[in-house]
């Protein structure tokens, strides 16, 4: 990366630096005659939506004007995942379309951020394969994008890949997506070390954030209209297990439940070796707690669970599942599942079928395995060939789609109570919302004028259920 300043840290770290750093863009956009576009696109989870959150409260707070597309912005954001290699092949693919829209507009900046940018041969290839980005910066330097920004203004190609430091940064500015829905971070990074993933090592070990500004946050979400609060962490039943003497998780989502105006809460992701029974507890006892838990299995084969180290067996992740639905009878499931983790063999595959069909989740998210540099399972052989990986895929989305609609049939002429989200995007003519579960419901609203519909954004709605697809109800106001 010899070509590129580094601007690493020269220590400070506190946000007083940065508010300086923002400032002075701040000045520079108000002698532009319009203020200048920004455009932030965002690959992978829903921690990545939450720091492109702050990346674009930075930018709204530097004068930019948030844009919903590359072309005509003066500055790109990708924000990028490096759980499997699709998301990094897209990213590239996406740079590279860049470059055209940098002839045209030179004074347009460039910046790459997010885990990706978090594994050294990355950094390196957009260092010398992708000379038109201005910016890289990891996960550990995100708080620091004004001073990157500022730098880059100034005409240098700015690189921040410094490691963890183990602090959270707090008080980031903030452009939260528009109510009813409030993503907060409750803790950052992982200590699990499942063998096929990445994200320990491009996000660190586990930090939780205090209690305090958690529901500091939260409070002033409920204050700005926000009715739902997704708590996230990537293992959000170990938080407070790095701090002293704080909550446990429950005892935090017992504390998010006082909270005046918040109507739901739901969190991601559960580890199944962490659930605990005061968790199960709590998630039955407290109605503002959605029933619904995404709680990935990956695979129903002992062989395969002890390889990708997930510390539980077929048997006691199915004895968790006995005793939530003993709890929560109505409960929504959905898991993760990589297909084709190397070493799996075809009965291997039939065991993950039978736990699916065991487990009779509502959803699954299902992936093929994609080999991660750096992880233990890199260098682990493989027993079968793509096309049979790509087939075991195909049939398990099969079985799983059957399940699906089953599940969903049941909801016919139930009384559900939906949060409204807004306008269904593929039909302006219905509203989209969720149920308690999280099931997409559409419901059309055939006497409601348009502002009339809008205005149901964020209420409670009770909607009897007309309809059930594999994926989504549909509904009508009752
Ligand atoms: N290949 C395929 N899927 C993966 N996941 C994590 N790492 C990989 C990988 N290397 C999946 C897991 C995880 C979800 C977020 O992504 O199922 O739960
Ligand atoms: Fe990755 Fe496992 Fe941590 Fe989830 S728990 S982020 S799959 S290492």
């Amino acid at each position: 990366m010899n070509n590129l300043n580094s601007s690493a840290a020269s220590g400070a770290s506190a946000p007083a630096r940065q508010r300086d750093f923002m400032a002075r863009v701040l000045e520079l956009n108000r002698m532009r005659e319009v203020p200048p576009a920004a455009f932030v696109e965002t690959y992978g989870c829903q921690q990545n939506v939450s720091d492109s959150e702050k990346i674009s409260g930075m930018l709204r707070d530097m004068g930019y004007r948030l844009a919903d597309s590359a072309e005509g912005a003066d500055l790109v954001i990708f924000n990028t995942c490096a759980v499997r290699e699709n998301a990094e092949l897209k990213v590239f693919g996406n740079l590279g379309a860049l470059k055209h829209n940098k002839r045209r507009n030179p004074d347009m900046l460039i910046g790459v951020c997010g885990c990706m940018i978090q594994q050294k041969h990355i950094a390196e290839t957009i260092g010398k394969k992708y000379k038109h980005v201005d910016m890289v910066f990891g996960t550990h330097a995100l708080y620091r994008f004004p001073q990157i920004l500022c730098e880059a203004l100034e005409g240098g190609r700015v690189v921040d890949i410094e490691g963890e430091r183990g602090e959270i940064v707090e008080n980031v500015p903030l452009e939260r997506d528009v109510p009813p829905l409030a993503k907060v971070p409750i803790m950052y990074g992982c200590n699990n070390f499942c063998t096929y993933c990445v994200v320990p090592y491009v996000r660190g070990r586990e930090r939780s954030r205090s209690a305090e500004n958690i529901l500091a946050e939260c409070e002033s979400a409920a204050k700005q209209g926000y009715r739902e609060i997704m708590l996230l962490g990537q293992n959000v039943n170990s938080y407070g297990n790095d701090l002293s003497g704080g909550l446990t998780f429950a005892g935090l989502l017992r504390e998010v439940c006082k909270i005046d105006g918040i109507e739901r809460i739901r969190f991601m992701t559960s580890h199944p070796k962490d659930i605990s029974d005061e968790l199960i507890k709590t998630m039955a006892e407290e109605p503002k707690i959605c029933k619904q838990l995404h709680l990935p299995i990956q695979s129903g084969s002992d062989r395969v669970l002890k390889a990708m180290n997930r510390k539980y067996t077929r048997a006691e992740y199915m004895e968790k599942l006995r005793k939530i639905r003993a709890a929560m009878p109505d409960i929504v499931l959905t898991t993760d599942i990589i297909c084709g983790f190397p070493g799996e063999t075809n009965e291997d595959f039939a065991e993950t079928l039978g736990a699916l069909r065991e487990a009779e989740y509502d959803m699954i998210f299902s992936f093929i395995y994609s080999r991660r540099v750096g992880t233990p399972a890199a260098d682990m052989p493989d027993c079968l060939t793509d096309e049979e990986k790509h087939r075991n895929f195909d049939e398990m989305l099969k079985v799983q789609n059957e399940i699906s609609k089953q599940k969903n049939l049941k909801y016919i002429d139930t009384e559900q109570t939906v949060l409204i989200e807004g306008r269904s995007k593929t039909n302006p003519e219905t509203v989209t919302g969720r149920t308690e579960g999280g099931k997409i419901v559409n419901i059309g609203c055939p006497n409601l004028g348009g502002c009339e519909k809008d205005a149901l954004t964020g209420k409670l709605v009770n909607v009897r259920i007309t309809g059930a697809q594999t994926w989504s109800l549909t509904g009508e106001i009752i």
